[in-house]
């Protein structure tokens, strides 16, 4: 993996020891998502003994994760996020079974020993360091768990109940309720820790500064944020000093969601909006209905305060798994290219690489060891998109890549095209069978000769590093005779000494134009992935 590490040669240095990580240096990163409990076992244990039905531990730790750092960092990702490490409740089985997934909290102020001990978790966090990758951990404050709904709190970080907004069920829709009642139900019930109390402020906020400090953690992932009042999230991140990314579950409009972000509220927030977009657009079978992504990236544009530190995502614990949505992998892809190749930090949830299609919860928190950790097609091309991120990320010389806004260049019921800085994305909906006839035509602000490299290959192989070029009207055509995969051009120049497209290319010709080449150059058809057209051509040396 020559390119791979020097691509991560050329980030900006990750901090070894504590020091925040800013929304300003998670801004270029990609995250893997981890269950602890689900992604490695110790060597030797019983790799058949885990049915995600049984809600219960399967054995994964701090340490089985970083033992298998090599599966993350080689296909690319340059941070992890972990779920929680505090303090679970650990009595008997309740109808939702264990806190395998870390999120049934006790007391944030000790480490959850199901996975490990300071040591563990510090050896975890240095090795993670030592590879130039952040660690995000997984938060829970606004609630605890509990088995009734009148607990005794005696072992709980806040032992007494007036540090708790009193039982009551919650009314979706209303912000008050949302935030003041109790999230769970009567089997399981969530006591609602009351976060606008100032011991409790002032217990969080010193807790959580130690925490960061103490570990030496990069980011926060705030889990249930909407259901905090807002104005505790500055004086909480604040004190942690830590790029803070919150959870503001479900929502498809972006208005509810986008309130989160903000100097009064969060750093960031995943993307649902663009989650529900995605989906609506590529799975297949499915309205495909392309104009959700450009009419919820508009308003995104408009709502929130800063896209290129939002949490793009096609799965993660809570959701169904992608391939549970739609049969099609081809689908997946494009979806994934979006959330790679836009504004935002795109994020993988551990399995999605594998196909993994487990329904919701409990089924789509699978333990990663029964897919052997395949170099799979949907892992091949993660791996590509995310070397040519992180160098476009690392290499800012004429245009910021990373904070370049992403401009839709057309779009239709096939597919669509964007622009980021020296980038052209076209995606398709069509699947995996060829189809002839359908072209997707990307009007370019580029002179025509203008040389673009085809950077993935989405597994078939055949696309990388193929040179493509800007017609006479300033066209670039994609067709799918070959089905329907996701296509990613950096333009030529961008490319000189990136080591991505670097063999057999001839640079001079890159940067002076087809006009100029001595040689006659030979156009072609490539395989049949690309056709010959009136305004365009594709040359392949
Ligand atoms: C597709 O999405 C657009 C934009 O959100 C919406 O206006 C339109 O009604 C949707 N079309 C269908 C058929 O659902
Ligand atoms: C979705 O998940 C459910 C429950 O795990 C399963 O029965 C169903 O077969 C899955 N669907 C697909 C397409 O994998
Ligand atoms: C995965 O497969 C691809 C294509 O065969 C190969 O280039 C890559 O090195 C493999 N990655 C790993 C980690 O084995
Ligand atoms: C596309 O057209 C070619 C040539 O007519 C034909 O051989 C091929 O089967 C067609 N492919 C599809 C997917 O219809
Ligand atoms: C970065 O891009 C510029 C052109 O924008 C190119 O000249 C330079 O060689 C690239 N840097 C690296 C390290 O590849």
């Amino acid at each position: 993996m020559t390119r791979l590490l020097w691509t991560l040669a050329v980030l900006p240095l990750a901090i070894q020891n504590a020091l925040a990580a800013t929304a300003e240096q998670w801004r270029g990163r990609s995250i893997y998502q981890i269950i602890t409990d689900r992604f490695a076992l110790a060597e030797g244990a019983d790799l058949n003994a885990c049915d995600p039905g049984d809600k219960t531990y399967c054995g994964g730790t701090w340490n089985s994760i970083r033992e298998n750092l090599d599966y993350i960092q080689d296909a690319g990702f340059t941070a992890i996020w972990i779920s929680p490490v505090n303090q679970n409740y650990d009595g008997p089985a309740t109808d939702y079974g264990d806190p395998y997934h870390g999120y049934w909290m006790k007391d944030v102020t000790k480490l959850n020993d199901r996975f490990g001990d300071e040591n563990d978790l510090h050896a975890l966090v240095e090795e993670v360091h030592k590879r130039k990758m952040y660690i995000m951990v997984d938060i829970v404050v606004n609630n605890v768990m509990a088995t009734s709904t009148n607990p005794d709190y005696s072992d709980y970080l806040f032992k007494d109940a007036a540090y708790y907004h009193p039982y009551c069920g919650i009314e979706w829709g209303n912000t008050q309720s949302e935030q003041n009642c109790w999230m769970g139900d009567s089997k399981v019930p969530l006591p609602d820790v009351d976060t606008s109390n100032p011991d409790v402020v002032s217990v969080y906020t010193r807790w959580i500064k130690d925490f960061v400090a103490t570990y030496s953690i990069d980011g926060l992932r705030i889990d249930a944020a909407k259901h905090v009042n807002k104005d505790f999230w500055p004086q909480f991140c604040g004190a942690a000093g830590v790029f803070c990314i919150g959870e503001v579950f479900g929502d498809a409009a972006v208005e509810p969601v986008a309130q989160w972000q903000g100097a009064d509220a969060l750093d960031s927030v995943l993307n649902f909006p663009m989650y529900s977009a995605l989906v609506s657009a590529f799975q297949i079978p499915g309205p495909n209905n392309v104009s959700m992504i450009s009419s919820v990236l508009e308003e995104s544009k408009a709502k929130f305060t800063d896209l290129t530190v939002l949490g793009n995502f096609l799965e993660n614990q809570d959701l169904p798994r992608w391939s549970n949505l739609s049969v099609d992998p081809q689908a997946m892809y494009n979806a994934m290219t979006w959330t790679f190749m836009s504004d935002g930090i795109p994020i993988v949830y551990a399995g999605q690489e594998q196909y993994f299609h487990g329904a919701g919860d409990p089924y789509n928190r699978e333990p990663l060891w029964p897919s052997n950790y395949a170099n799979t097609t949907a892992r091949q091309l993660i791996s590509e998109l995310n070397v040519v991120r992180n160098f476009l990320v690392s290499n800012d010389s004429d245009v910021d890549w990373v904070t370049a806004p992403t401009v839709i260049k057309t779009e239709s019921d096939v597919g669509i095209a964007f622009e980021k800085g020296p980038v052209i994305t076209v995606l398709t909906t069509i699947g995996s069978p060829g189809r002839n006839a359908t072209n997707i035509v990307v009007q370019t602000d580029y002179p025509s000769e203008t040389l673009f490299f085809e950077v993935t290959s989405g597994g078939f192989g055949d696309g990388r590093c193929i040179q493509w070029v800007v017609g006479s009207e300033g066209h670039l055509e994609v067709e799918y005779t070959k089905g329907g995969r996701p296509r990613v051009f950096v333009l030529g120049t961008v490319l000189e000494n990136s080591h991505i497209c670097h063999e057999e290319v001839s640079w001079a010709i890159v940067h002076e134009g087809l006009k100029s080449a001595a040689a006659p150059i030979q156009a072609s058809l490539v395989a049949g992935a690309v056709g010959l057209f009136a305004a365009w051509m594709s040359i392949q040396y």
